[in-house]
């Protein structure tokens, strides 16, 4: 690195320098997942950005699939309705995992060794990166580098979905980033819980990825969200109704009514159990900008 450069160009270069590192940079952790688990992460993709997926000119990438590609597998499928056309290209740290993925390669879907350098080719980039239940591995704080690092290979516009969930893939946490210009912007926070299931808000606590799941102390904005939300879903259970997407809805409704949570008020989002907090600047819960990506 040479000295003088400011900071970002220094940073910058690093990244430069990361990308062009042949060995995948990471470590190969458990490789535990389950048939359904993501089917939640997929459903949500499709919900909420129907227009990028549709017109998806590069790959989708799947970090770190697991022991098995089951959920690449399930996504190709669910994906292929709303665009036929589109690449999906799982990626394992763990040589293994990959050699047991391989017999399941088909037109439309690949598998490669790589870490959070993805092994794309020269000028490659992708569309869309997801990264379930991968960073919550790591010590947190790794975590603004590795998302920095993943941010520099997206087409403009294109997105990455960070996150978290229960082994069976009933609850689950989603951090939404959008590539801007030279940046990654926290575009939200999608809380996904399966409402055939008795559900209590502080339950997400147990699951959160890890930029927020050790910021929970008492007062933090964080413990003061799931308290109000927790308050809101009380007092919706005190009513006469008891289908659980209505009490969903009417509790998301009072949190943003009475505690100013900026919500998708979108009934396709809330009757499916997905609570997408919306990040605006100023306010305690938007990480913001994260990361510079070039
Ligand atoms: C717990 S599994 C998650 C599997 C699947 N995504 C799911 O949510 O069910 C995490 C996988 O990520 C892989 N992994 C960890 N760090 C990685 C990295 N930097 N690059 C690629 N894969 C990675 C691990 O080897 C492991 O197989």
């Amino acid at each position: 690195m040479t000295r003088g450069r400011n900071v970002p160009e220094r940073l910058s270069a690093a990244r430069g320098w990361l990308r062009r590192v042949r060995r995948p940079l990471g470590l190969p952790t458990r490789g535990k997942t389950a048939s359904g688990r993501l089917r939640r992460a997929d459903q949500f993709l499709s919900l909420a950005y129907p227009f990028t997926l549709r017109n998806l000119r590069a790959p989708i990438v799947d970090l770190g699939f697991g022991a098995s590609p089951t959920t690449t597998l399930e996504s190709l499928e669910v994906l292929r309705v709303l665009n036929p056309s589109v690449r999906l290209i799982g990626v394992e740290i763990d040589p293994d995992r990959v050699r047991a993925a391989l017999p399941f390669a088909q037109e439309g879907l690949e598998f490669r060794l790589g870490g959070f350098n993805l092994p794309l080719g020269e000028g490659e980039t992708a569309g869309v990166i997801r990264a379930m239940n991968v960073l919550r591995q790591y010590p947190e704080q790794e975590y603004g580098r590795s998302l920095g690092l993943l941010g520099s290979y997206l087409a403009p516009g294109g997105i990455l979905l960070e996150g978290t969930s229960d082994p069976p893939g009933n609850m689950m946490a989603l951090n939404l980033y959008v590539r801007g210009s030279g940046y990654l912007l926290h575009d939200g926070l999608a809380l996904i819980a399966n409402l055939r299931h008795p559900f209590s808000p502080r339950q997400f606590q147990a699951i959160l990825p890890k930029n927020l799941i050790h910021h929970l102390e008492p007062g933090s904005p964080l413990d003061a969200f799931f308290g109000a939300w927790s308050v809101c879903w009380q007092r919706a259970m005190q009513t006469e109704v008891r289908d659980r997407r209505r009490l969903f809805a009417e509790a998301a409704g009072h949190l943003h009514e009475e505690h100013g949570y900026h919500l998708s008020p979108r009934p396709s989002f809330l009757r499916r159990g997905i609570l997408l907090l919306h990040s605006v600047p100023g306010e305690a819960l938007a990480p913001l900008v994260l990361a510079r990506v070039r």
